[in-house]
């Protein structure tokens, strides 16, 4: 399937809903009841997981994996294990203690639903099962590498680091270290921005990486993670100055969250401290980069070149 996948085909965004749909089933499939599961926490966990997301963490797994060409890859399991970190992490990212929403992927957040003690733990069983997923479906060396690549993008130094900055430029009490810079620069948007967002979509193309060589029991070029992973950045970045965007001059109903809830907080964002319209030129910057960095891996990246578009010119 993945390796029809091209320029010529269909226009990229039925490309995207086709594997998206794929995606789905496959995460429906992981998460069914085991011995010992709570019944009320697997709903949790598929409540929230089975939402209409976009899919975009285990869309950029198949695309980065299908880029390489290798007959009789298995991208799946490492496209679940993504969406479920990153399932988890907008679990949490509601909570009242966090970000306090109540709108989620067009629903309720699954702490309204479920009350906030299910929240976390369906968060916490949604990571736990990402290492699962990834250590049972691969060879043991490239099941090892997925699980240290995701624990570095998805942990303190990547996401949770960057949600934790988040949290600090915030002002939320307790979070903020002695030694915290007061006055924000562009330099510590970035930086918490490539965190909280950047390092999962970065590790999600090294993920396709890996688990499309290890079908030749090989490991990838580290030129070519070289290349995925500027890319990553790139992409990474013109999605969360989106989403600031988004935040602001989006409307709920599209965005199927609340809007013009980050200038309320007191997040640090992209429009916020750069004003709109070099917000807007920084996303179109970086996803040119992005696309010039994609024409670099061949002609089955082109989607990835597409990718990078679709990700500046979104609603929601
Ligand atoms: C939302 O991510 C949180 C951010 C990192 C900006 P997405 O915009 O990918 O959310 P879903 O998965 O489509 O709901
Ligand atoms: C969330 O960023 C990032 C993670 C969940 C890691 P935001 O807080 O900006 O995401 P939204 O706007 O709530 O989707
Ligand atoms: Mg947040
Ligand atoms: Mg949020
Ligand atoms: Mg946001």
């Amino acid at each position: 399937m993945l390796q029809k996948i091209s320029m010529d085909q269909d226009n990229f965004l039925s490309i995207w809903k086709n594997l998206a749909s794929k995606v789905d089933t496959h995460l429906s499939t992981c998460l069914q009841p085991q011995d010992g599961m709570p019944v009320r926490l697997l709903e949790a966990m598929r409540y929230s997981v089975l939402a209409p997301g976009k899919r975009l963490r285990p869309i950029l797994v198949l695309l980065a994996s299908n880029a390489f060409g290798f007959e009789n890859t298995n991208p799946w399991p490492a496209a679940c294990a993504v969406e479920f970190i990153h399932a988890y992490s907008l679990i949490h990212d509601d909570l009242p203690a966090m970000d306090d929403d109540d709108l989620r992927r067009g629903r309720p957040t699954c702490h309204k639903v479920y009350g906030e003690a299910l929240a976390i733990l369906a968060g916490d069983a949604l990571l736990t099962k990402a290492f699962e997923v990834l250590a049972k479906s691969y060879p043991a060396l490239a099941g090892a590498e997925c699980c240290l690549e995701l624990a570095k993008g998805a942990g303190a130094s990547g996401m949770v680091g960057g949600q934790v900055e988040d949290l600090a430029w915030e002002g939320k009490p307790g979070v903020r270290g002695e030694d915290h810079p007061k006055e924000p620069t562009v330099k510590h948007l970035k930086n918490l921005h490539d965190r909280k967002t950047g390092a999962l979509i970065r590790s999600s193309l090294k993920l396709g990486a890996i688990v499309s060589f290890a079908s030749q029991n090989r490991k990838p070029p580290e030129d070519l993670l070289q290349i995925l992973d500027n890319y990553g950045q790139n992409i990474g970045l013109a999605f969360q100055v989106t989403d600031d965007l988004l935040d602001v001059l989006g409307k709920c109903e599209s965005a199927g969250k609340r809007v013009g809830k980050d200038a309320q907080k007191g997040k640090l964002t992209y429009p916020g401290l750069l004003g709109i319209e070099q917000s807007k030129l920084l996303a179109g910057e970086l996803c040119k980069n992005a696309q010039h960095l994609a024409s670099q891996l061949g002609p089955n990246a082109a989607p990835l070149m597409d990718l990078a578009d679709y990700l500046v010119s979104r609603d929601h």
